[in-house]
Formats: structure tokens, C-alpha cells, sequence
């Protein structure tokens, strides 16, 4: 902030304290770091200003074509499956793992010319009024990118975890996209954007999106920026990203510290697979190996299991492969309890494993819907630095802080039970999903008795930070005139 009242005039020091030659370089000390931090902040509050501009949520009266209607442009540094490129008044986004690409063109200007874009674009007016979210992951990145006024459709809505989309749905202002194909396509033709299908489909207002095939965890969230584009929100993707990335990276340093001193255990996703028409009614067992579980397992302090064969068709062989196994994450879509996961997996409470006995048996079903829809296929997807915090303390009870409680990760074997998400849980219809993460730097900042600073997300306190930095730096050098002076 800026000092708002006049500076105070120099205080005259008694003569019999201070020789006047003292007095002298007093005054211009202050005045000179009243200049250097009126300096600085005005610096500061002018990269606050950049930081806030937004692309336009407002339609173009006087189309220019040499105008860069964009000026805030989201670069995608991590993710692999998705691509932007921007132009003066429009912007491709492509999905790399569909093969679909969709041209974006500003409202109030003009579809890009055929000749522009690779052939089968699709070709969106933006920002995007009227969606429909279809895949509940998309719902979590709309409801935290604020845009959940444009939600008018959801598919599959039972299995919703967001508080605030089901007190919309319960009341009317979302409705649930019909079982009867017909009917839901009719539904479907309402709506300006239908985004979040897993797999291309030939409605021209139909959106894939693959934040869930993109391979690494911080990949995951990036998507923000690709849901982003089609609202003209890519400034708050951006500000979100940052905040996940440092959030992250201050996780996986807590962990490398915290568990510096211990033996990392070994921690292994499997998955159990019931009989059933699907797969010719034979079980099997498997290790679930993917790139994002190896990088947050890694970062949270565990080794990450894996073998060279994933799955296997007895439970005893499955058992033997991973007998050296300390912790597993069970990711079987249904098993409420540990009396079924000892059943799925040919376990008994009594069985010489060290996860069975240590009672190490996690599961993803900590927070759902009241009719079972998990927040892990939610929230989970883009909040990968509280789904890292969430699995350090898996690996390590004591850590990120006592008392944390997990969210998604729900100890069955301890009895845990799972935490309802209902209507009832949602505060403020209009307010935009916030990460559920710790601010890590906070946590970091107290264990090491520095509690003042609480770090990380917050902005206002830190933009004074280099102000009192000068202060103290200008303190010294005035220090070292007045020994000169002496
Ligand atoms: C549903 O509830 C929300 C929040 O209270 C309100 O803004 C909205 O107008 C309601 N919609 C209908 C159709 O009643
Ligand atoms: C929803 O609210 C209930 C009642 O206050 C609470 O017990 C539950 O933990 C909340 N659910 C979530 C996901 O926070």
C-alpha cells in the first residue's frame, strides 16, 4: 500500500545524545528509504495490475483483425496431451490424444477463415456461455476455474461429489442428461458446449478432454489451462497452476526432510477385479502401474512397487509377487470394508503380509457423493499437490503435521469410514472450489518456529517483503556511516 499521509518531519535529536553531524544523516536516511519503499511498492502494485488482466469475457463491438483480442496467453509447460496456440482473435486447442482440434474465435469477431485450420476443427464462439459437463472430472475443474453458473447439463449425476453442483441439480437450475439417447442428445442441442467425453464424438459442440491419460501427476492438472481457454479464464488456470506447482514441489521437499531419517516403505496400487460379462467371467489380480502414482508415490517418500508381470489370475501368485510389499493403495471400484478386501485379495486377518499386519490398507473412497460417487474422480484429478500431501501421510503418520486428516485415502483396515459430500456441504453457491490442499509453506514455516510468515498462496504480506528487506539492508549501511562517523 501506499503511505497515505504526509511524511512526518524529522524528529531533532537532543544535542546531548547525538553530535549534529548524526542529526544530518538521519534525516536523509529516512527520507531515503521512504523513497526506496515507495519505490518498490509502486513497482509491485504496477506487476499487480499485469497480473490481472484478463482476456475479455465481453463480445467485440468493432472488430479489428490486427488487435490481439488474447493478451493473457496460457503456456503449457508440463501436460503432453494437449497443445494451445494463439492467435489475433482466435485459438487453437488441441486434444493430442483424441486428435481433436478446436478452434476458439472471440465473440464479436469472426470464425477463423477454413483455410486457417487443419481440416475437422470444430469451431467454438468464446467465452462459452451455456455447457454441459459430461465426466466428473470436468466438473471439478469448472467448479474451481468459477465457472459453475455456465453448468446447465451433467451426465452420469448421481456420481457427483461437488456440494454445490448437486444443490443446483436438486433444485432445478442443472439438469441430468436423460438415460434415453435420444432424448439426451436433445438435450445436448441446447447447450454451446458439451465438455468432458473421454472419447471424440461427431457433435459439433462436443469437447474430448484427457487429463486422465496425460501421464504424469502434474500433467493432470494442467488441464486447467485446456477448460480454461473456452471461457477466456486462462488468467486464473495460470494462478491456479502456479499455486499447485509450488504447492508440489514444497510437499516433496517436507517428505524428502521428513523422511530422512527412516527406511522408505515400499507401497504398491493394486486392483482386483471381480468376474463378470466383461471379462469372461475370470478374476484377476494386477499391479496398477501408471506414471502419476510412480511420481506422487516417489515424491510422498515410498518405493514404488512394480514388476515386470502386472496381473495375474490367482490371488496367491498375486500375493507372492508382492510380498515385499509394506503399504498397498486398493483401488477395487467396490469394497466398503476390510472383511472385503481381505476376501477379494484371498487374505485373512492373520495373513504374513507386512501391510496385513501393520495395518497399512488404504483405499481412494474417503470422500463421496451419498450415492458413492468418489471425489477421487473429481477434485482429485486437478489437486495433485493435496493428493500428494494426502499419500505422504500415508506413507508417514507423522507428516505433513499431526493431526492431518487424510482426505481421499481412507485407511480400511483401521476402519475408516468415508466423509459424505451432500448438498448440505455446499457454503456459497457462487463461490469457485478452492483447493483442498495445506499451504505447505505454512506448515514448513512453523515447524521451523518462523510462524509469522504464512508463505505460499497468500500474496499480500509477501509483496512487502523486499521493502523490509531494503529497510533492514539500508539499516546496516546506516549503521556502518554512523561507526565511520563516531
Ligand atoms: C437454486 O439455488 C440457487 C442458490 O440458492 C439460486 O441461486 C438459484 O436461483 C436456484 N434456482 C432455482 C431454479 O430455484
Ligand atoms: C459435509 O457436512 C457434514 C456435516 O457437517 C460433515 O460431517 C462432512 O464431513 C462434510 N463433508 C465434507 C466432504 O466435508
Amino acid at each position: 500500500m501506499l503511505p497515505s499521509k504526509p511524511l512526518p518531519p524529522p524528529v531533532p535529536r537532543p544535542r546531548f545524545t547525538a553530535p549534529v553531524s548524526f542529526y544530518g544523516m538521519n534525516v536523509y536516511y529516512k527520507f531515503y528509504i521512504q523513497f526506496i519503499c515507495v519505490f518498490v511498492l509502486i513497482a509491485l502494485a504496477g506487476l499487480r495490475v499485469d497480473g490481472q488482466s484478463t482476456n475479455s469475457a465481453e463480445c467485440v463491438t468493432n472488430f479489428d483483425p490486427n488487435t490481439d483480442y488474447f493478451p493473457v496467453k496460457a503456456d503449457v509447460e508440463t501436460a503432453t496431451l494437449f497443445s494451445i496456440q494463439y492467435f489475433k482473435y482466435y485459438k487453437l486447442v488441441t486434444n493430442k490424444y483424441t486428435n481433436e482440434t478446436f478452434a476458439l474465435y472471440q465473440c464479436g469477431t469472426q470464425a477463423p477463415p477454413a483455410t486457417a485450420i487443419p481440416a475437422g476443427t470444430k469451431v467454438f464462439q468464446v467465452p462459452a456461455q451455456n455447457v454441459a459437463v459430461l465426466g466428473t472430472s470436468s466438473v471439478a475443474f469448472l467448479d474451481m476455474l468459477g465457472l459453475r453458473s455456465k453448468i446447465s447439463l451433467v451426465d452420469s449425476s448421481d456420481f457427483i461429489s461437488s456440494p454445490c453442483v448437486q444443490l443446483l441439480e436438486g433444485n432445478g437450475s442443472i439438469t441430468a442428461l436423460s438415460p434415453v439417447a435420444a432424448n439426451a442428445a436433445t438435450q445436448l442441442s441446447t447447450v454451446s458446449l458439451a465438455i468432458g467425453a473421454s472419447t471424440p464424438d461427431a457433435k459439433p459442440n462436443s469437447v474430448s478432454v484427457s487429463p486422465e491419460q496425460d501421464p504424469g501427476s502434474l500433467n493432470r492438472a494442467e488441464w486447467i489451462k485446456f477448460y480454461s481457454t473456452f471461457f477466456n479464464v486462462e488468467d486464473r488456470a495460470i494462478g491456479i497452476m502456479k499455486g499447485i506447482v509450488a504447492n508440489y514441489a514444497c510437499f516433496r521437499q517436507l517428505a524428502t526432510d521428513g523422511n530422512k531419517d527412516s527406511t522408505a516403505p515400499v507401497l504398491a496400487w493394486v486392483v482386483y477385479d471381480a468376474p463378470s460379462d466383461f471379462n469372461n467371467n475370470t478374476p484377476s489380480w494386477s499391479i496398477a502401474d501408471a506414471q502419476y502414482k510412480k511420481q506422487l508415490t516417489e515424491a510422498a517418500g515410498a518405493v514404488y512397487f512394480n514388476t515386470s508381470q502386472l496381473k495375474y489370475t490367482t490371488s496367491s501368485d498375486f500375493l507372492n509377487a508382492i510380498n515385499t510389499v509394506d503399504i498397498i493403495i486398493d483401488e477395487t471400484f467396490i469394497a466398503s470394508d476390510i472383511s472385503t478386501v481381505y476376501s477379494n485379495y484371498g487374505l485373512t486377518p492373520d495373513a504374513p503380509y507386512k501391510f496385513v499386519k501393520n495395518k497399512k490398507i488404504f483405499r481412494e473412497d474417503g470422500i463421496t457423493s451419498p450415492s458413492d460417487g468418489r471425489d477421487w474422480f473429481e477434485r482429485a484429478v486437478p489437486m495433485q499437490d493435496a493428493v500428494l500431501e494426502d499419500l505422504i501421510n500415508v506413507v508417514n503418520e507423522n507428516l505433513p503435521k499431526s493431526g492431518y486428516q487424510r482426505k481421499w485415502f481412507r485407511n480400511v483396515a483401521l476402519g475408516e469410514k468415508k466423509t459424505i459430500s451432500s448438498s448440505a456441504n455446499c457454503t456459497d453457491v457462487n463461490a469457485p472450489t478452492t483447493d483442498v490442499a495445506s499451504n505447505c509453506s505454512a506448515i514448513v514455516n512453523t515447524a521451523t518456529g518462523d510462524g509469522s510468515n504464512n508463505g505460499g498462496n497468500s500474496n499480500g504480506a509477501n509483496s512487502l517483503q523486499p521493502c523490509v528487506t531494503l529497510v533492514i539492508f539500508a539499516s546496516f549501511v546506516r549503521a556502518l556511516y554512523a561507526f565511520a562517523l563516531i
